[in-house]
């Protein structure tokens, strides 16, 4: 599995989080399948991401970042002809079934411009604390690709986040507005198209479908 992890890029911490067999075991084994709630919450994600990728595909490549365990492998090689999964975690990846898996981190992507088709980025941005990284991330993502970008981030005006909020107990999550979102993402280049909700005003967990904006073109159809 190549690595291509230049870190100092501010999100080295985060990655560390992840780099333990045991954190990996347990999302591959038991993070979706252990609860009610995990498997529904799954079930709802799998079917915003699979409505958008086959309303706009299929796609010649695609990127998965950050992959984890594979969650979504089996959905986006349904849509896409060519799956390259990255992750910053080598724990994580070493449990992901891909063939084509690299090791690098989101703030500095090994790919040229225009690499890919499609990005499908989930569970990533509501760990990012600092704007700058959030839209840099988001910048990093409309360099290498040419077509939509799918991304989860975390809603503030939910039960859960004024919840966190109250109890002072998530301090490592980040949770925002969806007009703050928008803004963030209009200044790294993504206009919002589509917008849906785990559970809408209960869960933070929060989808988007995003466009290129400007020059950059859309589709990226097979
Ligand atoms: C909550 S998991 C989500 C995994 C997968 N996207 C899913 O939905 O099942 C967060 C993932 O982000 C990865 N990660 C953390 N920091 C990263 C970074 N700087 N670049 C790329 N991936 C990172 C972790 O290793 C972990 O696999």
């Amino acid at each position: 599995m190549p690595s291509s992890d230049r870190g100092g890029d501010g999100l080295r911490a985060l990655r560390s989080e992840y780099e333990s067999a045991a954190r990996a075991r347990h999302y591959a084994e038991e993070r979706w399948t252990r609860t009610r709630r995990a498997r529904r919450t799954d079930r709802r994600e799998q079917g915003f991401v699979g409505a958008w990728l086959e309303e706009l595909g299929p796609f010649r490549r695609a990127l998965d970042l950050p992959c984890g365990t594979g969650r979504f492998a089996p959905l986006l090689a349904r849509h896409a002809h060519e799956v390259v999964a990255v992750d910053a975690a080598h724990a994580m990846l070493l449990r992901h079934p891909g063939r084509s898996r690299l090791q690098a981190s989101a703030g500095a992507l090994p790919f040229a411009e225009a690499s890919f088709d499609v990005v499908l980025c989930s569970r990533l941005l509501h760990h990012l604390l600092e704007p700058e990284l959030r839209t840099a991330v988001l910048a990093e993502f409309a360099r290498v690709c040419r077509g939509p970008l799918i991304a989860s981030h975390f809603d503030s005006r939910s039960y859960q986040a004024w919840r966190a909020g109250i109890r002072r107990r998530d301090r490592a999550r980040f949770a925002q507005t969806p007009a703050s979102f928008r803004a963030e993402a209009l200044a790294a280049g993504w206009r919002e198209r589509d917008r849906r909700y785990v559970a809408r005003g209960w869960s933070q967990q929060t989808w988007v479908l995003l466009e290129p904006v400007g020059e950059r073109r859309t589709g990226g159809r097979a």
